[in-house]
């Protein structure tokens, strides 16, 4: 089965997750890779608690939820919320990130993990769409935002700029 969580239900694979996803891939980053157990326990987790509530966050950050799905006892993917949009996100990232582990790609978990995501998101987004950004050379993930319901509204000379419906 598989089911979105939120994070800091089973911190060993959380950790073991984050450490081994890569610095970037496709546009989605991950500050983590290549943590320490205990530097994620001590320092990287309490803070991806406390940005969620909207504490000690740097200027250009706003709050994030970090969500992991899950097949059965097993993380295949992460999925991120930006709770609302600045102007650098609104221009750019948008408000929902995902990554799904190159070992169980291919099998709908991204569309499943989005679909998951997304009324979650409803729930904290206060504008009138949810926004996403994809680079032109991703169509998996285009097609996982076309899946949910994404349509293509813009583009620039790398990304598509996708909403999906509150
Ligand atoms: C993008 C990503 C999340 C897709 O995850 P996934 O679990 O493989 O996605 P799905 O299995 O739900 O596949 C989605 C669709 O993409 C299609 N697809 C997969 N690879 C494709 C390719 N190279 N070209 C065209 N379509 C492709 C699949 O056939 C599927 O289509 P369908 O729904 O019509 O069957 C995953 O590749 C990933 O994590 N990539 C790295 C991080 C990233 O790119 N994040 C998104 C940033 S915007």
């Amino acid at each position: 089965m598989l089911e979105i969580k939120k994070c800091n239900t089973d911190i060993e694979k959380e950790w073991a997750f984050v450490r081994d996803m890569p610095v970037d891939e496709n546009g989605l980053t991950n500050s983590l890779h290549g943590i320490s157990r205990q530097d994620f326990i001590e320092k990287a987790l309490p803070d991806m608690l406390k940005h969620e509530r909207g504490e000690d966050m740097p200027d250009w950050m706003v709050p994030e939820t970090f969500l992991y799905l899950w097949e059965d006892n097993t993380i295949v993917g992460q999925f991120r919320i930006r709770h609302y949009l600045n102007d650098a996100l609104r221009a750019g990232a948008g408000h929902i990130g995902y990554f799904i582990a190159k070992e169980s790609r291919g099998r709908g978990y991204g569309t499943e993990g989005l679909r998951q995501t997304l009324p979650i998101a409803r729930g904290i987004i206060p504008e009138d769409e949810i926004y996403l950004r994809v680079n032109k050379d991703n169509p998996a993930s285009l097609k996982v935002m076309q899946n949910n319901g994404g349509r293509i509204v813009g583009e620039d000379d790398g990304h598509y700029f996708v909403r999906i419906p509150k």
